[in-house]
């Protein structure tokens, strides 16, 4: 058989409001042609994300209702522990609300003015959690991340000269930690692999740093590497996340990836003393150790799917869908970035729309265009979302079309295929945006666009 199914049924179906073209005009004028602020109800594919937006399985709604709510030392909590423990090795476990949650916490321990946070690529919110402690968040993926065109396997790697270069440049002590970005969402869901992780550690021991991983995609990075790197092929799935997770002091973690759940996050330490204050940071934002800020469902509906995140038909039917709508876009002359992500595919905004240049975001362009043609959300990753006052112009100019876990089938797909073609067709029509509003920071939740 050729064909991946879903390796799973539909028990439970939400209703999608159908909308005409000239509705969606009036919409998005309405919502200042920012997406972020279009009401869900408007949108017929939600392709702005697959943060908290996976479907939840049975066992997990299960695990819902047999939640345990004690405020201390809920069983919901050390089922969600020991599943972790588990799966990464890390015996220090804290629960947060979200993966931005654990960056604060952990930022505002290490991080501080003066000092230097080197990653394959940082993603908006953790670049604003470093940048909000005080120090420099500094992006150091390798050349061929910032090629679409370029097929190298692991195109999330880090550059280790360039690594070690910082580090002497600005000294080890200013370094409090070095971050591993799996997979590296900013640069096009891309895989990073064993083989650049354990380059990674070896430049961390040789000047005594701490490595960190931001692991929100990590089932999916292990099975790319099972897929691609040499000598994985064989290896259990779950081998291959222990292995990545060893090689690391400590990880941030947005459950609402991998996790498969709507709301919830982790942050896992080895160093005993930096795991009791962030505990004590813990108590004080968040909540006690042992719901850190969640409700005992949300604990039990995360042990459950770190579990199913694991299971090989599932990972080999996520990557395989979302290489399916990268395929069929690159096979009808739309550019993305190669090879397809495994979360998200990357349309290369600049060859969809050479027309409009970088100081007229052509990322919100087609972003705008997508939802007018077909209803779909997507978001802009490129000068809107790193550009602004000070910042260096982004090396790509993307859109991308995140597809959440287990909530959309193959036709919701095609569908998504024959729009983003509509647009193509009609691409010369394109027009450049120009900002009215926005706020200092992340400006790309809330700003306020004109039409040029
Ligand atoms: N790190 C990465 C690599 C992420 O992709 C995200 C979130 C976070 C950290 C923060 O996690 O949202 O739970 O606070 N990315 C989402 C996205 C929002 O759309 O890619 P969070």
């Amino acid at each position: 058989m050729k064909t991946i199914i879903e390796p799973f049924k539909i028990k439970v179906v939400e209703p999608i409001r159908m909308t005409t073209r000239s509705e969606r005009d009036a919409i998005l004028r309405e919502a200042a042609y920012n997406v972020f602020l279009i009401h869900a109800r408007d949108v017929l594919i939600d392709l702005l994300t697959d943060s908290g937006t996976g479907a939840m399985s049975s066992e997990q709604w299960s695990g819902v209702m047999r939640a345990d709510e004690s405020y201390a030392g809920a069983e919901s909590f050390y089922r969600f522990k020991d599943r972790l423990t588990q799966i990464t090795g890390f015996k220090h476990v804290l629960p947060t609300h979200q993966g931005r949650a654990s960056e604060r916490l952990l930022f505002e321990l290490i991080g501080g003015r003066d000092k230097v946070v080197p990653n394959n690529a940082h993603f908006d919110t953790t670049r604003a959690n470093v940048e909000h402690s005080g120090a420099r968040a500094v992006d150091l993926p390798i050349a061929e991340a910032g090629d679409p065109r370029n097929r190298h396997p692991f195109k999330g790697n880090m550059d280790i000269d360039a690594l070690e270069r910082l580090i002497r440049e600005v000294g080890p002590e200013s370094v409090p930690a070095v971050f591993v970005t799996v997979t590296n969402n900013s640069g096009g869901g891309q895989p990073v692999s064993l083989e650049n992780l354990r380059a990674v550690r070896r430049v961390c021991d040789r000047y005594r740093r701490p490595m960190f991983l931001d692991a929100c995609r990590f089932a999916e990075n292990a099975w790319f590497i099972k897929m691609r790197e040499l000598g994985q092929r064989d290896r259990d799935v779950r081998a291959i996340v222990r292995e990545m997770f060893d090689l690391a002091d400590g990880a941030t973690i947005s459950a609402k990836k991998d996790g498969i759940v709507n709301i919830g996050g982790v942050l896992l330490l080895r160093d005993e003393e930096l795991f009791h204050r962030a505990s004590n940071l813990l108590i004080l934002t968040e909540g006690y150790v042992t719901y850190g800020g969640l409700a005992g469902r949300d604990l039990e509906a995360m042990a459950q799917g770190f579990e199913e995140v694991l299971h090989e038909d599932y990972l080999a039917y996520r990557i395989r869908s979302t290489a399916y709508l990268g395929e069929k876009l690159l096979a009808a002359g739309i550019q993305i970035v190669e090879p397809p992500g495994g979360h998200a595919i990357y349309v290369d905004a600049r060859a969809f729309c050479p027309h409009i240049p970088a100081e007229q975001y052509p990322g919100q362009a087609v972003v705008c265009g997508l939802y007018r043609v077909g209803g779909i959300r997507a978001v802009e990753i490129g000068s809107v979302m790193f550009g602004g006052p000070g910042r260096p112009p982004p090396k790509m100019e993307l859109v991308r079309l995140a597809i959440p876990r287990r909530v959309y089938t193959q036709s919701h797909i095609d569908y998504v295929v024959e729009a983003c073609l509509e647009l193509h067709s009609e691409r010369r029509s394109l027009r450049g945006l120009r900002i009215i509003e926005e706020p200092p920071v992340l400006r790309h939740f809330t700003a306020r666009f004109e039409e040029l």
